[in-house]
């Protein structure tokens, strides 16, 4: 059985707490929005489709348990809970894609003559609940159209060798040999780890300062990363170190792929000047499971990502196909 981050069945959500991983696998129940919101800013769970898909079902177990009486209501509730999910992390732009579709859709639907509060707020379940199964199809179509790709563009009889930043989970089945770099947050080391060991892949786990020897003496046959925001031009917000590992890359000439579902693309913005930045607790960096590690009193800068200018990008890897960051904007109208 592949690793659950997300349990859910009609009224009833939980998460794979990814605070406590790898030392413990503990489900969180999510009751509603304000834990839903709660367990996204604290990173219980993370990940671009991740924070969209339980953002949206902590909608679905509120209005399951506790349906609106009017439509106003659920209008109004709908409304403040997005905007309340939306703010939790910015730079993802999973969330606000998914609260700016599921707004319209409710417009929509209540505009329709005779439909009852009862019949919207199923509606409202249902769009929610449908997230998730597209979710897991886009992954495997991420997966197969990402090592196919791979393997046909690159000469590497004994098996590529693929480098990976943070955690991602989407290329986590592509059963090839995987270097995992980590970061002072640790994701790679507790999270993408875990999923390697948990799926029997072969992988070594470096640190950051290590990527370029790595590039150099390791055959890395291409770089692949997840995306929080891809913008119209191909430039591509990810986990901060994502940009180094660009640099790096081109410089050894090794290709750099962005691997992405199209709900992680934003075509409103041109370039990724506009993206908003995240900037996390400096606790992150200064402390160790509670423990202080850095010197008391020196300053910290901690945004949680970085922008890697799509000159770098070799190729962005979507459920429709994998595009130069030129394609892109055609690439995903096509394939809509
Ligand atoms: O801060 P996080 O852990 O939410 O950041 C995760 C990443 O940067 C991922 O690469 C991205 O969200 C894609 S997850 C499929």
């Amino acid at each position: 059985m592949s690793l659950e981050s997300v349990r859910y069945r009609r009224g009833s959500l939980q998460v794979l707490n990814q605070l406590l991983l790898p030392q413990s696998s503990q489900y969180d129940s999510v009751s509603g929005v304000r834990e839903g919101a709660d367990a996204i800013r604290t990173m219980k769970v993370r990940g671009a489709p991740a924070i969209a898909i339980v953002g949206s079902l902590s909608l679905a177990v509120e209005l399951t348990s506790n349906p609106p009486q009017q439509t106003a209501e659920l209008l109004t509730f709908v409304r403040e809970s997005m905007e309340r999910l939306v703010g939790a992390r910015p730079t993802a732009v999973n969330m606000k894609r998914a609260a700016d579709e599921l707004n319209a859709f409710l417009s929509r639907e209540a505009e329709k003559p005779g439909v009852t509060v009862q019949e919207l707020t199923d509606r409202v379940v249902q769009w929610a609940e449908s997230l998730l199964e597209k979710d897991v199809r886009d992954n495997r179509l991420i997966g197969d159209l990402g090592a196919q790709h791979i393997l046909q563009t690159t000469n590497a009889p004994a098996g590529v060798v693929i480098l990976t930043h943070c955690n991602t989970g989407s290329l986590a089945t592509a059963g090839y040999g995987t270097a995992l770099e980590t970061r002072p947050y640790n994701q790679g080391s507790r999270l993408t780890a875990y999923e390697l060991v948990y799926e029997k892949i072969p992988a070594t786990l470096i640190t950051d300062s290590m990527a370029a020897v790595t590039m150099r003496e390791r055959q890395v046959s291409a770089v692949v990363v997840g995306a929080d925001r891809v913008v119209a031009n191909g430039d591509t917000a990810n986990k901060v170190g994502t940009y180094q590992l660009a640099v790096l890359a081109k410089h050894h000439g090794i290709p750099f792929y962005v691997a992405a579902p199209s709900t992680s693309c934003d075509l409103s913005l041109p370039t990724g000047g506009s993206i908003v930045i995240e900037e996390r607790p400096s606790q992150e960096l200064t402390d160790i499971n509670g423990v202080r590690v850095a010197a008391p009193g020196i300053g910290v800068w901690n945004p949680a990502f970085d922008v890697t200018p799509h000159e770098l990008i070799t190729g962005i890897i979507t459920e429709h196909g994998v595009f130069r960051p030129e394609e892109l904007r055609d690439g995903l109208s096509q394939g809509k």
